[in-house]
């Protein structure tokens, strides 16, 4: 997986003007920078006047007080008008989103849809999004570069986001502040989809789980009934667990472990063998089954669309 950051081109209202920021305090900087190492150089060779006690005062006023005061006024303007900009209003139409970081994930809800998943975070293109954001234990932080902003998730208060993609789009998304052993491996997709496509995607998710068709995958959900059942969800089962991610719809989703390893068959297999050997610390522990039922539950795992 690529580095989140990497080769970024702002792909938001929010991230274009973040960036313009981050340029024009880069180079305000670099001239400020200039200038300084010019006058130390002239400075360094420069004979000192006879008795000249005035052009000291004018530089000392000059540079000191006026100049910096100039500059840290510019900059202080530049950011208060790129923080007006970046703050986006939501129109009524637009589905509100509630995410809620837990040690290791995120957890993803769309509360007027009944909709829940986890580690990917789906939005129509070109709409302004509001997110309610909180944490379930430590403070963790919702950061995607290419779309812009970054907001914390804490476990006593729920802030309030609003982000846009402006093209459909898959942008990569990480927790950025530490939270433990797993922190680096705390991420997340922003899936931007044209809005039909996201609203199939939303009906999609809302539906219930498809039941499980052969043998093998029959017998697997009764294995993950009694062994996975008090964790995590499926939707039309029995199974109603908030500890863990719903997995409702898992094999739609395109990554494992928050983002640790691609969602294949063959890595769904490995991860709910020894979800450890991925993810050290990870809080799901490592199930008591033997390679037989732990293919079977795999199987009715990767049915579940
Ligand atoms: Cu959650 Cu770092």
């Amino acid at each position: 997986m690529s580095v989140p950051g990497a080769g970024v081109v702002a792909a938001g209202p929010l991230a274009e003007h973040m960036n313009r920021l981050g340029w024009q305090l880069t180079w305000l900087g670099t001239a400020v920078f200039g200038l300084v190492v010019m006058l130390l150089v002239i400075g360094m060779f420069r004979r000192p006047p006879a008795g000249g006690g005035r052009p000291l005062r004018t530089w000392i006023v000059g540079g000191g007080v006026v100049l910096s005061t100039v500059l840290i006024g510019l900059v202080f303007a530049l950011t208060l008008m790129a923080m007006r900009a970046t703050s986006l209003d939501t129109t009524n139409d637009s589905p509100r989103v509630q995410i809620t970081g837990h040690q290791w994930w995120w957890e993803i809800e769309y509360p007027d849809h009944n909709v829940v998943t986890a580690n990917e975070l789906h939005i129509p293109a070109g709409v302004p999004i509001e997110m309610n954001l909180r944490s379930n234990d430590v403070i963790h932080s919702f950061w995607v570069p290419e779309i812009g902003g970054k907001i914390d998730l804490l476990p006593d208060d729920v802030n309030t986001y609003v982000i846009q993609a402006d093209e459909p789009g898959v942008y990569q998304g990480v927790c950025a502040e530490f939270c433990g052993l797993q922190h680096a491996r705390m991420r997340f997709l922003v899936v931007a989809q044209p809005v039909a496509e996201f609203e199939a995607w939303l009906e999609q998710q809302r539906a219930p789980s498809s039941s499980p068709t052969g043998e093998q995958a029959q017998k697997g959900e009764r294995i993950f009934m009694v062994e996975c059942a008090r964790c995590h969800s499926i939707l039309g089962t029995d199974a109603s667990g908030d500890e863990g991610p719903d997995l409702s719809h898992v094999a739609s989703r395109r990554t494992l472990g928050a983002g640790t390893i691609e969602n294949s068959s063959e890595h769904l297999r490995q991860w709910i063998e020894d979800p450890g050997r991925f993810k050290p610390g990870v809080l799901m522990p490592r199930p008591d089954l033997t390679a037989r039922d732990l293919g079977d539950l795999a199987v009715y795992l990767e049915g579940l669309r």
